[in-house]
């Protein structure tokens, strides 16, 4: 009964999460009297009674977290009969269609009920989910599982076919979602569903060719939507690296250049990252002066270039000599000057695509343009 209370304790029958690592945890339903072989030894599940949630609980080879079931944690822990939507697609689903408690929802495909237990905890106590599975198989063991974790009131699950039979109520949704293939087939029973005074549609597509035709679906005349738009949620991470940007030798000396990105005269604002506002007084980075034996100011060695710090505050450039400079990471051999400084870097490639999120608003009778 872990999913529809927040206790504080174990009891017998909770579903219980057993935090081993990040990426090493299982659900476990408690069961007086029954023992769970893990990598740090057993579990008795007779211990684990009353012991606190969030608390260590210590095997014979070491120990794990005792944690309250959530819809996150279930979805990175949960036994999968299909593909699922993760953490990030679901919180943009919840706040675009507008899910509060009360909510009614049609959702389809339910598939491993990844999507459905958030929905759940949103709607409950007063709403309700209607959630259909054209698979047999699926239908019934998203049953149970809604049944272990104490979800069954606030759920209803069909084994039907959305597209040929549509969702088992009609006028009654204040929001629907489709996690199916060929959803734009799907969008005439979705407007059925939802209630006639408006709601929110959502559609959720690997491939951008279904997501077109979906959106092309909902923007026909008479349809009844209006405010179609897609989104994707992409996972971006960023790579903190130090660059060097080369300032172009124009035949002048150490001490000229030098004087001349003082006063500004040699457009000090090109050799700045483009992340430079004027006006901004954060120091933003240091010019590199590489030396070499010609040198005027006689700065002896090329393998140990001086920094001279750049302040944007005042504008000047001050002589900052005896740091050490960064292994294996020297300007290029023929710039004299380089302005170096740390930046974000985005990967080349950046991974993480789920999938589009075409979302609408359902609003019969309207006839404006959309
Ligand atoms: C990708 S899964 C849904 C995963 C779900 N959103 C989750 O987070 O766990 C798609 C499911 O839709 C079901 N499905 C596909 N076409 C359907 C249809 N026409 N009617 C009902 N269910 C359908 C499939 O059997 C499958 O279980």
């Amino acid at each position: 009964m872990s999913f529809n209370v927040c206790g504080k304790s174990v009891k017998e029958n909770d579903v219980i999460i057993v935090f081993m690592g990040h990426d090493s945890m299982f659900p476990l339903s408690v069961k007086e009297g029954e023992i769970t072989q893990t990598k740090y030894g057993a579990i008795k599940h007779n211990s684990l009674l009353g012991h606190g949630y969030g608390t260590k609980f210590s095997c014979t080879k070491g120990w794990v977290y005792i944690l309250q079931a959530t819809p996150e944690l279930w979805t990175l822990c949960l036994p999968h009969r299909t593909q699922i939507l993760y953490t990030a697609d679901i919180a943009m689903i919840t706040l675009q269609l507008d899910l509060k408690p009360g909510s009614v929802v049609c959702e389809s495909g339910t598939g491993s009920g990844s999507l459905s237990h958030a929905i759940l905890r949103t709607v409950a106590p007063m709403g309700h989910l209607h959630t259909v599975e054209f698979n047999e198989g699926r239908c019934n063991k998203a049953t149970a599982e809604f049944g272990e974790h104490g979800l069954s009131q606030y759920v209803t699950v069909y084994h039907r076919d959305v597209i040929n039979e549509g969702f088992p109520v009609e006028n009654a949704a204040d929001a629907v979602f489709l996690d199916i293939p060929r959803p734009d087939e799907a969008v005439k029973v979705a407007a059925k569903a939802l209630k006639t005074t408006g709601g929110r549609f959502c559609s959720f597509s690997p491939c951008i060719e279904q997501t077109q035709r979906t959106c092309a679906t909902l923007r026909k005349p008479g349809s009844g939507f209006c405010e179609v738009e897609t989104l994707e949620l992409v996972r971006r991470s960023h790579n903190v690296k130090r660059v060097y940007i080369p300032i172009a030798d124009i035949g002048i000396g150490d001490s000229e250049v030098r004087t001349a990105l003082i006063k500004g005269e040699n457009n000090t604002s090109s050799v700045l990252p483009c992340a430079y506002e004027a006006g901004d007084d954060m120091p933003v980075g240091e010019i590199i002066i590489r030396t070499t034996p010609e040198n005027k100011d006689g700065l002896s060695s090329s393998k140990n270039p001086k920094r001279a710090k750049f302040d944007m505050s005042s504008s000047q450039i001050s002589q900052g000599g005896g740091k050490s400079y960064e292994k294996g990471k020297t300007p290029p051999a023929a710039t004299k000057y380089a302005f170096s400084t740390r930046t974000c870097i985005l990967p080349k490639e950046i991974y993480g695509h789920t999938g589009y999120l075409t979302f609408a608003t359902y609003r019969p009778g309207l006839s404006h343009k959309v």
